[in-house]
């Protein structure tokens, strides 16, 4: 598929010309999913919701607010670090000088802004690949194959809506040489067990020639750590209570936003910044797809986020662990991001 044909769902071809009032059967999945996670999630101890269901259509537009932000610094690092790289970089995912066609699949790609320096450089280096978009928003993709179509027609796009435990699905059962992009320390989003299995599953299909490139933010001041999550605008906060918004909007739930905060903080024991909502007094919130109400106490938090920032130890060591080894580390002047070349053990 050329870069000006639309969007694919993962497991089915159709999920964008499916008209909203007739879900399809992925769509019917993905809400049960939901379901099945905020019935357990709001039923524990510690309240608790994955920050995975940040990007639905609304949160994929507020994530691309906060990465112009001037407190979020990784989205401008991992930029200029890619400027600065991209030869290096290129170099360093084509081990060998053949011609070798290669799929280049993008994790997590949403708007793509800094793989645009690299596609640009491989397209002029006259490399031939695929670039293999993946994200769970479709409207994310919709945008980056639309512009891909204008700034690069001669790429060859095939981008797909999918979740990571289903792009890595379709990754291992993908043959030929390929290159793995997971930028924008997505991988901080894991909590340890789940990061290390992630990789372990990324790994293991993958050939010799073939090179992972990952994006990991590094440990730093805690304090500019914290405001990269809690901006003076208020966009993080809006991109988190949207959650909760988007339990109203596919669930029928009834919260009333008045009465949620934006909390986050930055554990430099942890290396993680931990984000919350906050219910500001006794409340219950009724779910009707989940025919059940749930009650807060005042000051009770539902977690919602874990962003952890990494030391360069920490990274070969997880590369280790997890089958890998680093093949090139590129970092800023500063050391506040790392972009990460792995390859198998
Ligand atoms: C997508 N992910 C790497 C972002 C992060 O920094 O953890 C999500 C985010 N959450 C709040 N701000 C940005």
């Amino acid at each position: 598929m050329s870069s000006s044909a639309s969007v694919s769902a993962a497991s089915t071809l159709d999920s964008l010309s499916q008209p909203s009032e007739l879900p399809s059967e992925t769509q019917n999945q993905e809400l049960e999913n939901l379901k099945r996670h905020v019935a357990e999630g709001l039923r524990r101890p510690q309240k608790t919701l994955s920050s995975m269901y940040f990007y639905d259509d609304e949160g994929s537009r507020l994530f691309q607010q906060i990465m112009a932000l001037p407190e979020y610094y990784p989205t401008r690092t991992e930029f200029q670090l890619f400027t600065r790289h991209q030869s290096a970089l290129a170099t360093a995912l084509r081990p060998t000088a053949t011609q070798e066609p290669f799929f280049l699949l993008e994790l997590g790609a949403g708007d793509g802004l800094k793989t645009k320096i690299l596609l640009r450089h491989l397209l002029e280096t006259n490399a031939t690949f695929t670039y293999v978009p993946v994200d769970i928003s479709e409207a994310a993709l919709e945008g980056l194959a639309a512009s891909l179509g204008e700034e690069l027609p001669e790429l060859r796009v095939e981008p797909i809506v999918a979740d990571y435990s289903e792009a890595l699905r379709l990754m291992a059962a993908r043959p030929g040489r390929k290159v793995v992009l997971f930028l924008g320390s997505n991988i901080g989003n894991f909590l340890p067990p789940d990061r290390l299995t992630f990789l372990r599953n990324l790994a293991a299909p993958l050939s010799p020639n073939d090179r992972l490139l990952i994006g990991f933010d590094l440990q730093k001041n805690p304090r500019t750590i914290r405001a990269a999550y809690d901006d003076a605008q208020g966009v993080t906060a809006a991109f988190n209570l949207n959650l909760l918004a988007r339990l109203n909007r596919e669930l029928g739930a009834d919260f009333d936003l008045a009465h949620w905060q934006h909390y986050t903080d930055y554990d430099p024991l942890a290396g993680a910044v931990r984000s919350y909502l906050v219910s500001t007094r006794t409340q219950a919130v009724h779910i009707s797809a989940l025919n059940q109400s749930f009650q807060f106490a005042a000051w009770e938090t539902i977690h919602t986020e874990n962003s952890y920032k990494f030391t360069a130890p920490q990274i070969k060591a997880l590369a280790a662990e997890a089958g890998l080894s680093v093949t090139e580390f590129f970092t800023d002047e500063q050391n506040y991001f790392a972009d990460v070349v792995l390859r198998p053990a």
